[in-house]
């Protein structure tokens, strides 16, 4: 099974643990799932009636030209934007309506286009304010703690104002306030936008560690080929429509997404 094989070659688990957590995978329970929605502005329909899911454990990039719809999605999604029609359930409950803040606390955590971290706030503050919906100190401490080793980074850095951080550290940051949140499912748009070669690595090797541990996630990625190296499963979107989807390796093979997205 390609999906088996290649998650062998990404982690450090052994071929049996690896095949069972894919099955479990599959067979996961659906947290997000997203059924006709369209969204406008104004007049104009950027999402034209798009359907998938994503279930837990997995992560799911959803991968598409510029303009296709993606960051639409995702705002309509995490209640940033008004959905038109269709509707949007987290955890088996229709969330159509309801706002951002509000479905942080119950863990639906995107971390936006370009980032929009706290500028005049020290690296400590902003991550903070990742778990302001929580009131657990003892355990708010040991996820700053857990954020802290993800990304040694942080903690070099944690009294420095975000603003004065690089593109890429500002990325990190924005995900370690993700985590403070304790996002059931995370999702991530375009994290690796105008960062360097060597910090775009980073930050996936980083996706696929948050991934690894157990958070779900819905990658929406410009970089097709990492995005889909990465995923469990992918869509394509183009001019507001689902129009491909299917196990990640599987997508990385056909000739139309080579054709459109990796360049070939
Ligand atoms: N605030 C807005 N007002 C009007 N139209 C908008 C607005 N934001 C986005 N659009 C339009 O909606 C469509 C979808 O945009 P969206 O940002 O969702 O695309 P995207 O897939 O995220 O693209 P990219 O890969 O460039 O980030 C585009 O045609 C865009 O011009
Ligand atoms: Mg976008």
């Amino acid at each position: 099974m390609s999906t088996t094989a290649s998650m062998s070659d990404a982690t450090t688990t052994t071929p049996s643990t690896t095949s069972a957590a894919a099955q479990a995978k599959a067979a996961g329970k659906t947290l997000l799932k997203v059924s006709g929605l369209r969204v406008g502005y104004g007049g104009i329909q950027a999402v034209k009636g798009v359907d998938f899911e994503v279930r837990e454990g997995e992560l799911v990039s959803l991968i598409g030209s510029n303009g296709a719809g993606k960051t639409t999605t995702m705002k309509a999604i995490t209640g940033t934007l008004p959905a038109g029609a269709g509707d949007i359930e987290f955890l088996g409950r229709s969330i159509k309506g309801r706002g951002a803040w509000d479905l942080v606390g119950e863990g639906l955590v995107m971390v936006p286009e370009g980032r929009g971290v706290f500028t005049r706030m020290t690296i400590t503050e902003n991550l903070q304010i990742g778990a302001y919906i929580r009131n657990d100190k003892a355990e708010i401490a040991a996820d700053m703690e857990r954020v802290f080793v993800t990304f040694p980074r942080l903690r070099e850095r944690k009294d420095q104002l975000a603003g004065t951080m690089s593109g890429g550290e500002q990325q990190m940051l924005a995900m370690g306030r993700a985590l403070m949140a304790r996002p059931k499912v995370l999702l991530l748009d375009e994290p690796t936008m105008g960062l360097s070669p060597i910090m775009c690595d980073k930050i996936f090797e980083v996706v696929q560690a948050v991934s690894t541990q157990g958070v779900t996630i819905l990658l929406v990625e410009q970089n097709a080929n990492r995005a889909l190296q990465l995923a469990d499963r992918g869509y394509v979107m183009e001019s507001g429509l689902i129009t491909m989807d299917g196990d990640a390796k599987a997508l990385l093979r056909d000739p139309r997404v080579r054709a459109a997205y990796l360049g070939e």
